[in-house]
């Protein structure tokens, strides 16, 4: 059973899939809910805590699910409402909560609501939709999908106008001006918490309301109306989160916990890219900075910290510098590039260094926030960057060295994604089973981590950072605090081995343990404590108050 902490989500460990990518019951070639039920046990063991599901509703899948037709059903390929019930029974009854994607500033252009508005200009659904007679108005908008649209506006032919749409222009914009939306969302909403679902992934929260003047981003409007929301969520169903992606600016963004009376959670955007530049300057920098923009946060809100998910690694919120660094260092080839970021899986976008992918969630389990995982970066997996838009790294998850990876017994070319191939990352190989059988495993390696982060969820989820002084800048140590467990985390971030000299004087006396091993570590003295690292190490140290003698 799930436990009943309403702060659950500050401990937890995340894990995003796609209920078409994991695995397919019914083997016509696409993933499926009863697909996601019989992986339950896979999801246990691992040891994550929630589940985000992109999203599963009704649509024509012209941007992966992002485009619904009903938001009251499921897509058939997928599966019925009882089978999603019986999800999320099964996943609660296995302690796993469950957040579903939630899709508000836009739907299908096959959504009825959309299909109505447009069969009469004075059609009752109209004014559902944002309608302009000049494709000229709100020009401080940017485009997001820039290497596909020209413009936010579309014409819509019969009733001879143009609409908005942020996002593809199959996606046209809702209009929360209008009382009716903003009430029929909610509806939506309270059907699916109705449900026993744990909460919600807001897509696109930014841009629901549109202002000229502004860059139609952000605007109070906006905040208004997840206040509203949050209102709802406090006083109804309380214990379920909203989790918001906001991919902005670090003050923007942090604008989204409101005064803890909007977004439980956001997905912490500013770090993610840093973390990898980071890495590619070999300088702690990028993350201190960045952090100390990202933090404080209003109590009881948290970041969700992430590597990789089913985007490109965006780069809309970076220095033109940042972009160059990250596309020089991990988009060498332009196929791996995409609108204004980096269309690759994690082990790929490291060449599969293990030190580095240990590195990086070494990062994300100990850093402010809570982690989330995309699903098969668990196992290494790889990408096609071949395949279009972002389904290179949307392709099925590898469970087996078995046809189809083991995801599907259809026939290959019924697969709605061909498996990865790739001589490097070839399912043959990458795959959990064969992981399973092998204890130095990249998955083995993940699950362990997963069991350390669970044993110190509390000081991790909740505690204190202090960055400590040092004169190594490719060495990045902090110490992690709550309720008088102190966790000093070191990462070297060179490709090189080096040292390190830390003044620790404030916990003279104290033993640092190693929290893998639990191997104690030579007592902290006056003097400064020494650290040899090798290329793109770390330590979790927890720096105990030990019995004189006690030894390891
Ligand atoms: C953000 C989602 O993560 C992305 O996949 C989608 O294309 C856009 N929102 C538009 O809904």
């Amino acid at each position: 059973m799930i436990n009943d902490d309403p702060l659950w989500y500050r401990d937890a460990i995340f894990y995003e899939m796609n209920v078409k990518s994991f695995f397919d019951s019914n083997n016509d070639g696409i993933g499926d809910i009863n697909g996601v039920r019989m992986k339950m046990d896979y999801i246990k063991d691992l040891g994550v805590d929630c589940i985000w599901l992109l999203p599963f509703y009704k649509s024509p899948m012209r941007d992966d699910g992002y485009d619904i037709s009903d938001y009251y059903s499921i897509q058939p390929e997928y599966g019925t409402i009882d089978e999603f019930r019986m999800l999320l029974k099964e996943a609660h009854e296995n302690g796993i909560r469950v957040i579903a994607d939630l899709v508000l500033n836009h739907c299908s252009d096959q959504n009825p609501w959309f299909r109505e508005a447009i069969s009469d200009i004075n059609s009752p659904k109209r004014n559902w939709f944002v309608w302009s007679d000049t494709d000229t108005k709100y020009s401080g908008a940017r485009i997001i999908f820039v290497d596909t649209e020209t413009s936010n506006w579309a014409w819509e032919p019969r009733t001879k106008q143009y609409y908005w749409h942020r996002f593809y222009s199959h996606q046209p914009d809702l209009n929360y001006d209008n009382p009716e939306v903003r009430e029929e969302i909610k509806r939506v909403m309270r059907y699916w918490l109705d449900m026993g679902i744990d909460g919600f992934r807001c897509d696109a929260v930014p841009y629901l309301f549109e202002r000229e003047g502004t860059n139609c981003e952000n605007l109070p409007e906006t905040h208004m109306y997840f206040k509203e929301i949050r209102k709802m969520i406090d006083e109804h169903y309380p214990g379920r989160i909203l989790l918001a992606e906001a991919n902005q600016w670090p003050t923007d963004a942090k604008q989204y916990f409101g005064n803890m009376d909007e977004f439980h959670m956001a997905f912490n955007f500013p770090l993610m890219p840093r973390i990898f530049i980071a890495l590619a300057k070999e300088d702690y920098f990028p993350i201190t900075n960045i952090i100390a923009q990202t933090l404080p946060i209003p109590e009881k809100c948290d970041w969700g910290i992430f590597l990789r998910n089913h985007d490109e690694l965006t780069l809309e919120m970076v220095t033109d510098e940042e972009r160059d660094i990250m596309y020089s260092e991990y988009a060498k080839h332009p196929k791996m590039r995409l609108n204004l970021g980096i269309r690759r899986r994690l082990a790929p976008l490291v060449d599969n260094d293990r030190a580095t992918l240990e590195l990086l969630h070494a990062l994300i389990f100990s850093l402010p926030g809570s982690p989330i995982l995309y699903y098969g970066d668990e196992i290494g997996m790889g990408d096609n960057i071949f395949l279009g838009d972002r389904n290179g790294v949307r392709t099925p998850m590898q469970w087996s060295y078995d046809r189809n990876a083991g995801f599907s017994r259809a026939d290959t070319e019924q697969l709605y994604s061909p498996p990865i191939t790739n001589p490097n990352f070839h399912y043959e190989s990458i795959n959990v089973e064969s992981e399973m059988r092998l204890q130095t495993s990249l998955l083995h390696w993940v699950r362990k981590m997963i069991r350390v982060r669970q044993k110190f969820a509390k000081v991790f989820g909740r505690g204190d950072i202090t960055f400590l002084e040092h004169n190594n800048r490719k060495v990045l140590s902090y110490i992690r605090s709550y309720e008088g467990v102190n966790m000093l985390c070191i990462f070297n971030l060179s490709r090189k081995p080096t040292y390190l000299e830390l003044t620790l004087g404030n916990f003279s006396g104290y033993t640092p343990v190693e929290i893998i091993t639990g191997v104690p570590f030579p007592k902290i003295g006056q003097l400064p404590y020494f650290f040899t690292l090798h290329p793109r190490s770390f330590f979790w140290l927890n720096l105990e108050q030990r019995e004189e003698g006690a030894g390891s």
